[in-house]
């Protein structure tokens, strides 16, 4: 095999650009244009295997670190990484489950529904994914220090990495007030020194670009491409799930964009490799309370257009919200985004997949998280913007009954005990008091814990009567 920088490059996503750069230099956008950068291939001068089914042979080798990574099994699909650089945690040791009970929810036929449980990752959510991607390549550059914006999970994720490796330092930009406690907790355990900015995801987010580009820091939020080719490899996994066939959807919640993003390049190259026959349909679901893209798309009409993206549109969009002083809010604290920072790379994603974009409400969320814990393995309640989106879908018509669907549940149940506790054990009015502001009403599912006195015969009753 060539090295991996004649093979691989940074490449500016814009066609009419599309400026290219050292496979070992460090940018966060196009130095030409300023649009992002996708890590690009000369796939004609890879060795990839010739159909997927080849990777099945690698699945459960544990020895092997390489082999035993859910990403770098299939590395010959993100072929950039120099040989003994890769930095691995055993990342993406993750299920794809059918479930019926979910299905039933959704509205799908039994053997229709699927979910992607990311919460399985070493630091409890999909980003370790992307983790070990951007880690081989800051392990590649020889970076000493890295930092990121976060609504938590980056952050654990980045804060795990450094820990274990010992390559680097993190430094994790958190909104004050703003993440989950699970997520702080992997932070600050992990030895991450944690920056805790007066503001929200999306300030935090301004201010990591701009001290990377002052310092030698280097940046590990999905701005960084290298994070994406991580992430094209739970995509790989779904289809190795589902024995190599594609699903009819895949259903992901929408933040930063970057999972998108990342899923639509997987498979617009697999479909350019003749690895599948037919491109899934990605459906991206914000929260009603972060829907930047889902008013620029279904409102506005911005579409990727080949790369010839309406930018004026998305420039009065940010400055309407700026005079308006709309700020991100949803329970969903993971996918609390205003400034999505993959944008372009998310509307490319609806075009190459014919995806579609939805927005669903906190409560719907919640309502969802539910169900998922009462019949999956249960997430955190970004994750099941999933499930209720696919299910706004089906309503609609836009899924049909027997269509196979892919949810992506991308965090664990645990990283935000109190959504859930309060979703289940919360009287009417402590529930409009806590969660009312994101404009949850009700806790249809709730599983109420029943409190009961120290005395036998009390708690017999309670349970004669279950
Ligand atoms: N679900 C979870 C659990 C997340 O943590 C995130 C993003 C998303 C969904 C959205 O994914 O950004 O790829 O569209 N969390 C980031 C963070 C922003 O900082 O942890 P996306």
């Amino acid at each position: 095999m060539p090295p991996p920088g004649e093979i691989a490059r940074q490449q500016c996503i814009r066609p009419a650009c599309g400026a290219a750069y050292d496979l070992k230099s460090v940018h966060q956008r196009c130095g030409r244009c300023g649009a992002l950068l996708d890590v690009a291939y000369d796939w004609e001068r890879a060795p990839v295997p010739d159909r997927l089914g080849l990777f099945d042979e690698r699945r459960g080798t544990s020895r092997e670190p390489l082999d035993y990574s859910g990403v770098w099994r299939f590395r010959e699909l993100l072929p950039f990484a120099e040989p003994g650089k890769v930095l691995t945690i055993g990342e993406g040791q993750t299920q794809l489950r059918r479930s019926d009970g979910v299905a039933a929810y959704v509205g799908l036929k039994p053997g229709c529904l699927f979910l992607q449980y990311e919460g399985l990752n070493p630091s409890g959510s999909f980003k370790d994914n992307g983790m070990t991607g951007a880690f081989t390549h800051a392990n590649m550059v020889g970076a000493r220090y890295a930092a990121c914006a976060s609504t938590g999970n980056t952050s654990a994720s980045l804060a795990l990495f450094a820990g274990v490796s010992g390559l680097l330092r993190a430094i994790v930009f958190v909104g004050s007030g703003k993440i989950a406690y699970g997520k702080l907790s992997q932070a600050l355990d992990y030895g991450a020194a944690t920056l805790q900015i007066a503001g929200d995801f999306d300030d935090a987010m301004r201010q990591v670009q701009e001290v990377c580009l002052q310092t030698n820091l280097y940046l590990m939020n999905s701005l960084n491409p290298f994070r994406l080719e991580g992430q094209k490899a739970i995509m790989y996994r779904v289809l190795e799930g589902l024995g190599w066939e594609a699903p009819d959807w895949v259903v992901v919640p929408g933040g930063n964009l970057g999972n998108s993003s990342a899923f639509g390049k997987a498979f617009a190259e697999l479909h350019h490799l003749g690895l599948i026959p037919r491109i899934p349909r990605v459906a991206i679901i914000n929260s009603t309370g972060a829907d930047t893209l889902h008013r620029l798309v279904n409102q506005a009409g911005v579409r990727w257009n080949g790369g010839d993206v309406d930018d004026a549109a998305i420039k009065a969009f940010y400055a309407q919200m700026d005079a308006e002083k709309r700020k991100a809010r949803t329970i969903a604290s993971a996918i609390e985004i205003n400034r999505p920072v993959n944008l372009e790379k998310a509307l490319r994603t609806l075009e190459v997949t014919n995806g579609v974009v939805r927005a669903v409400p906190d409560e719907a969320i919640l309502d969802a998280k539910a169900m998922v814990g009462r019949h999956g393995f249960g997430c955190e309640p970004a994750s099941a913007a999933s499930v209720a989106g696919a299910r706004l879908l089906r309503e609609q018509g836009v899924i049909g009954p027997s269509e196979r669907v892919a949810c992506i549940l991308t965090g664990h149940l645990l990283k935000d005990p109190h959504a859930t506790v309060g979703y289940h054990s919360y009287d009417e009015a402590r529930l409009r008091e806590e969660f009312g502001q994101f404009g949850v009403a009700g806790a249809r599912h709730a599983n109420r814990p029943i409190p009961v006195a120290d005395d036998i015969e009390a708690i017999l009753r309670v349970i004669r009567g279950l």
